[in-house]
């Protein structure tokens, strides 16, 4: 049980609540929930069983782990796991820092007072200023580094156990209210009525890195936390678990960002401010309402909390594992280095918006990179490495410890070894338009 709340503690996150609506919007609606679905309990929860492998039966960091196991070129995967989870930390933190600014100003009421055309504008200022976002960056990294820390480990995960069911009926509350709204229901045919002709190669690739990202795959942070379960925990129960848990965040946060949208006449493509620009107008309409914007940002902040301490929990498992560092010391330099680059990428938002990288800001550059090529091709590489290298010695961990999983073992081999390979390099080839 301590294990899937921990697991789940890092897959929900601003992944379910802010990346997940805007991408649906973003890729056209209802097809593309579909297809995340699809890939999700396919491929998603079946790499997760992957990386829960790889880290129960060795016990060690991503670059370890596959040293141990096999050894060769297989320890670059590794490698590059850690070097995406700092990537994806750095502007994760960043908008984590939105969260818990949004979090106070919705008592302070400057977010919710304006009416729902100026609450864009309020949060355009807000994001694009040069030092106010940096500032609740810097206190985000800080709290992070803290928890990992140790000291507060336990009881953030104790915290956890009532907090995120807490955001779990918030987001009930949330849907009913927004699906109400005079002019949801185009949104929610938008979110629930797939169109098909809307369909390309990118956006498979934007579902397939959606999935990874929201269930923490493709970079080492499943891996890492499997080395911390006991050698016969139940790998194939607690990977189902958290999938569906993940899904579900997901599709509810769907169903009250989108439907607002459409009341509220914004655009679904809006992009990366989507949830922060709908969800004030929002509460702004509900009785209470800043009460109830400052206990859901709260409750955000935490789940984003509990994911960042993951993705550092990825790095400074390597250091110690590998080159026996201190604790302490890894995570506050790791927390440095993520602060030095979470700098430039807020700031990319505004005043440095000049700066581009293949026509994206270093923001978008960051997120492009990690969630549609290196989370893919971790994940296609980790499905290689168990339906392949490992084989029948990765199916023996499968089944180890659980008695879901003899009845599984044929569908879950089945995808590992050609399902999840042919699908991911099909879409990650024609999604970045190499052919
Ligand atoms: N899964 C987290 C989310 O959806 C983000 C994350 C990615 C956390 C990778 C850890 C590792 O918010």
């Amino acid at each position: 049980m301590g294990f899937i709340l921990a697991a789940a503690g890092s897959a929900v996150g601003l992944g379910n609540v802010w990346r997940f609506p805007y991408v649906t919007g973003e890729n056209g609606g209802g097809a593309f929930l579909l297809i995340y679905l699809g890939i999700v309990f396919s491929i998603g929860v079946s790499v997760l069983v992957a990386e829960l492998i790889i880290g129960r039966s060795t016990q060690l960091d991503p670059a370890g782990a596959f040293r141990k196991l096999a050894g060769g070129a297989w320890p670059i995967v590794g490698y590059m796991s850690i070097l995406t989870a700092f990537v994806i930390l750095s502007f994760y933190c960043v908008i984590a820092g939105w969260t818990v600014a949004y979090m106070i100003k919705s008592i302070t009421g400057s977010v919710l007072t304006a009416n729902p055309e100026d609450i864009g504008g309020v949060f355009d200022a807000f994001i694009t200023d040069p030092l106010e976002p940096v500032l609740y960056t810097a206190l985000f990294i800080g709290l992070t580094v803290f928890v990992a820390l140790g000291g507060v480990a336990s009881g953030i995960e104790r915290a956890a156990r009532i907090l995120m069911p807490a955001l779990f009926v918030i987001l009930l509350v949330l849907v009913a209210r927004s699906v109400t709204l005079d002019g949801a229901v185009e949104g929610i045919a938008f979110f629930l009525e797939p169109d098909f002709s809307k369909v390309t190669w990118e956006t498979l690739l934007a579902a397939l890195g959606q999935a990874f990202f929201s269930l923490s795959l493709g970079m080492g942070a499943m891996i890492t936390y499997g080395s911390y379960m006991q050698r016969h925990d139940d790998i194939a129960g607690s990977a189902l678990a958290v999938t569906v848990l993940d899904a579900l965040v997901a599709v509810l946060s769907g169903l009250v960002i989108l439907p607002a949208v459409f009341a509220f006449g914004a655009a679904p493509t809006a992009g990366p401010g989507l949830t922060f620009i709908t969800l004030p107008s929002i509460f702004a309409q509900m009785p209470f309402g800043f009460l109830f914007a400052a206990l859901f940002f709260f409750l955000l902040a935490i789940a984003a909390l509990t994911s960042a301490v993951a993705l550092l929990e990825v790095v400074i498992a390597y250091f110690m594992d590998e080159g026996s560092a201190n604790r302490k010391k890894v995570a506050v330099t790791a927390g440095i280095a993520t602060f030095a680059l979470a700098v430039p990428a807020s700031l990319s938002l505004g005043v440095m918006s000049g700066f581009t990288i293949g026509g994206k800001v270093l923001f978008d550059a960051l997120d492009y990179l990690t969630n549609n090529i290196t989370l893919p091709l971790g994940g296609l590489l980790v499905a290689l490495f168990l339906g392949w290298v490992l084989k029948h010695r990765g199916e023996e961990e499968f089944v180890d410890g659980s008695t879901l999983a003899p009845a599984l073992v044929g569908a879950w081999r089945f995808i590992i070894r050609y399902v999840a390979p042919v699908a991911i390099l099909l879409i990650l080839i024609n999604g970045l338009g190499f052919i």
